[in-house]
């Protein structure tokens, strides 16, 4: 997705305001995929704070769901499953229609069957947990990542950061390495079914197909697992949820999530942090010269990319939401990328403010579904970036930049870079690879 700076980005208490012409709310289509890889969200989103916080949309079709645009509602709206569940799916691509993983796996559930599933999994990747994995990440950093570097000429980081988090989630799953170029590229299809770099057949061929053959494999795979608690897949056949051991489906809906999770978004938040400090170099000689900003620096990439674009909910009851009346039944969807840039929560919003304070976006979500892999992923992203610092004294955008076609994932598919590289960096880098030679 484009991220876009308005005429007037205020540095004061003045909100910020587009000019040109005024939007026409009755024409908005936040569900349109194309909107996210030409056009400019953040316009729209900016608009509908301001006029309709929340707002309903109607499909050609007759569908229709509530855009969540201000932070605190979205908050409210992800908070409470009370009010709003998450069972009967928690995507756009499936609206109006019953999630088959409802109530099995744990992203399309609610407590209490999402907590039993969820406290075990939390324990396997906590915070402490992922730390211990931080030498075979840098390790995947430095070989699947900065290695480029020593080929000198353009490197495409978006095309490299896509399979960034299969080598540590396939790692920390068990998947085999031979599988996955071919997991990435599905998970790719499943969330961006209508982007033609991913596309086999129609939109809808592309989505169905990439959900099957993504079960399928899982479904062989635990099939085949021993068991045991070396890896996730393991850890998942002999977890206890509620009293009793997950279903062979459970197993696999999680196995699905939990991948998916980590494939579609962690990419982008990596490319869209990368320009975000190309455009803003004072902020890159900000992180070069004190390499300890490098958490904020991910935090504020976080941020500013919101990489995971919405989440939906259905509500449970009729229910009020921002002076609104809401069905009992209807979805809401909760746009992140605009709560992220809500001027009533960030100062500056649309300011690239590495050392930004607080910084209490929900890129990762908000309440009992907060993402479990957000350790992982910080850990991972401060990792690349602690070692982007390392070598690179500067990046230049070398060729035009794509955006992902997806209302799920906002991302950046294509990022064409040259680099100049600290002195001494070609070593460094040199015996990082030796090093890591022998593992991922
Ligand atoms: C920058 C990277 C990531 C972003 C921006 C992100 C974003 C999110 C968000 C916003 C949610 C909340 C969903 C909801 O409220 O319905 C979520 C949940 C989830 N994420 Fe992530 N995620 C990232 C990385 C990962 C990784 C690395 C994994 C797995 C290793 C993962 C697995 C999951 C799972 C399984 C859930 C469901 C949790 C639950 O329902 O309790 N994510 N993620």
């Amino acid at each position: 997705m484009r991220i876009t700076v308005p005429d007037h980005a205020g540095t004061d208490d003045t909100a910020p305001s587009y000019s040109g012409p005024e939007i026409d709310l009755d024409t908005v289509d936040l569900f349109d995929p194309a909107l996210y890889a030409t056009g400019d969200p953040h316009r729209i989103w900016h608009t509908l704070r301001r006029q309709a916080p929340v707002h309903r949309q109607t499909l050609p079709d007759g569908r229709s769901f509530w855009s969540i645009t201000k932070y605190h509602d979205v908050n409210d709206v992800l908070r409470d499953h009370t009010r709003f569940t998450s069972s009967r799916g928690t995507l756009l691509s499936i609206l109006g229609s019953q999630d088959p993983a409802g109530g099995k796996m744990m992203a399309a559930s609610d407590p209490p069957v999402h907590t039993a599933m969820r406290e075990p999994l939390m324990k396997v990747m906590s915070h402490r947990a992922m730390k211990e994995r931080r030498p075979q990440i840098r390790r995947i950093v430095h070989r699947r990542m900065l290695a480029h570097l020593l080929d000198g000429g353009t490197w495409d980081i978006a095309a490299a950061a896509a399979d960034f988090p299969m080598a540590f989630t396939g790692t920390l799953m068990g998947l085999p390495e031979r599988d996955w170029p071919r997991l990435t590229k599905l998970t790719s299809m499943a969330i961006a079914p209508s982007d033609s770099e991913f596309q086999e057949g129609s939109a809808h061929g592309t989505l169905v197909a990439a959900h099957h053959e993504l079960f399928d494999y899982f479904s062989r795979f635990v099939r085949r697992h021993p068991g045991g608690d070396d890896d996730l897949v393991g850890f998942l056949i002999g977890m206890e949820a509620g009293g009793r051991r997950l279903r062979h489906d459970e197993i696999v809906f999680n196995c699905y999530s939990l991948l998916l999770g980590a494939n579609v978004t962690t990419p982008h938040a990596v490319a869209a942090t990368v320009l975000a400090l190309i455009e803003h170099p004072e902020e890159y000689a900000r992180l070069l010269a004190d390499p300890s900003l490098v958490p904020g620096a991910v935090d504020e990439g976080l941020r500013w990319s919101s990489p995971a674009n919405h989440f939906m909910r259905y509500a449970v009851r009729d229910l009020e939401l921002g002076g609104v009346r809401i069905k009992e039944g209807d979805a809401l969807v909760t746009w992140l990328g605009s709560a992220n840039r809500d001027e009533d929560v960030f100062p500056d919003p649309y300011r690239f403010d590495i050392t930004r304070r607080p910084n209490r976006h929900v890129a990762f979500g908000f309440g009992p579904h907060y993402c479990i892999g957000a350790p992982l992923a910080k850990v991972a992203l401060n990792i690349l970036f602690e070692e982007i610092v390392r070598v690179v004294e500067e990046f230049r955008v070398a060729g035009p930049v794509a955006h992902l076609e997806s209302n799920f994932v906002a991302g950046i598919k294509h990022l064409p870079l040259t680099a100049r590289l600290r002195p001494g960096a070609e070593n460094l880098l040199r015996e990082a690879l030796q090093d890591g030679l022998v593992a991922v």
